[in-house]
């Protein structure tokens, strides 16, 4: 079960947090990966971690913004491993302002790097996933990082909701384009909690602030309080669900959203 054997997986903003959990997992499960960032050295390190001698992991500096990074990452990626079966959209920004306070630039960068990004992910890595998927018996896939703010509304941040909204839009919408085309390219998002990672502490970092404080730790209590399972997330937690997205064993998804938040939209 969720084996990758064979397969080839690139996923962006990998070299930290979840997508750095999604890449040592999916090479525990047989794949080899391929991991895009701004943060080279980081990322590096995290390949060396995750790989050690091997040669199943490797960087390529990505700004998820630039077409031509994502053509020459995916290149590079197809001219190292011999193709592409799986994309993780998983680069993304938080903001943590409310609407009177964010300014026009911040909210061109958010959709720079939460919007555009997945649309040039998903359109420039397109004919290496469609080659693949010719050969394979179940197709590729493709799996977006919404969250549950591309569910529901979200107090901290609108901009972000407004963003993570149009990727859980556009997954279903590509989803409906590619098998309408006979693509065999499976496309679904997932929709995370509250995950513990660099962005996790930003949220907490802006919850702080709307209260009028810089009392992260009384911040990562209350948003603990609306995880009715009793805990936050780890990055493992999504990494799993991005995993089991990108195996054959989701072989009947497409155009679906996966919650993984400790019962937080549950309420
Ligand atoms: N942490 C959470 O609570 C949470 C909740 C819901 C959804 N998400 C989503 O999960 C994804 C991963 O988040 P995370 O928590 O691991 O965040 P993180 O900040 O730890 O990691 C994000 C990664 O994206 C990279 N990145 C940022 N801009 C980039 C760009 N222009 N080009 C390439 N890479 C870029 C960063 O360098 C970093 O390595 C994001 O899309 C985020 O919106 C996170």
């Amino acid at each position: 079960m969720n084996r990758l054997d064979g397969k080839v997986a690139f996923i962006s903003g990998a070299s930290r947090g979840i997508g750095a959990a999604t890449a040592r997992l999916m090479v525990e499960a047989g794949a080899k990966v391929a991991i895009g960032d701004v943060l080279d050295e980081r990322g590096r390190e995290t390949v060396r971690a995750i790989a050690g001698a091997s040669d199943a992991a490797i960087y390529e500096h990505l700004d998820v913004t630039r077409e031509g990074d994502w053509n020459t990452a995916i290149a590079a990626t197809v001219a190292r491993f011999g193709g592409l079966d799986i994309l993780v959209n998983n680069a993304g920004l938080f903001l943590g302002k409310d609407v009177e306070e964010a300014s026009l630039d911040e909210w061109h960068r958010l959709c720079a790097v939460n919007l555009t990004g997945v649309f040039l992910g998903t359109k420039l890595a397109l004919p290496a996933l469609r080659e693949r998927a010719r050969q394979s018996l179940h197709g590729s896939a493709i799996v977006n990082l919404a969250s549950v703010a591309g569910l529901v509304g979200s107090q901290l941040d609108p901009l972000y909701s407004m963003t993570k909204g149009g990727v859980t839009l556009f997954t279903k919408s590509a989803a409906l384009e590619f098998a309408r085309k006979g693509y065999r390219i499976r496309v679904n998002s997932i929709h995370p909690g509250v995950i513990q990672t660099d962005m996790g502490e930003q949220t907490f970092a802006a919850r702080a602030r709307h209260h009028g404080t810089n009392d992260t730790d009384a911040a990562r209590n209350v948003a603990l309080g609306t995880h009715p399972i009793g805990r936050l997330g780890v990055p493992n937690d999504i990494a799993k669900g991005i995993v089991f997205l990108a195996t054959d064993d989701a072989g009947f998804m497409t155009g679906a959203g996966l919650v993984v938040d400790g019962g937080l939209t549950a309420q």
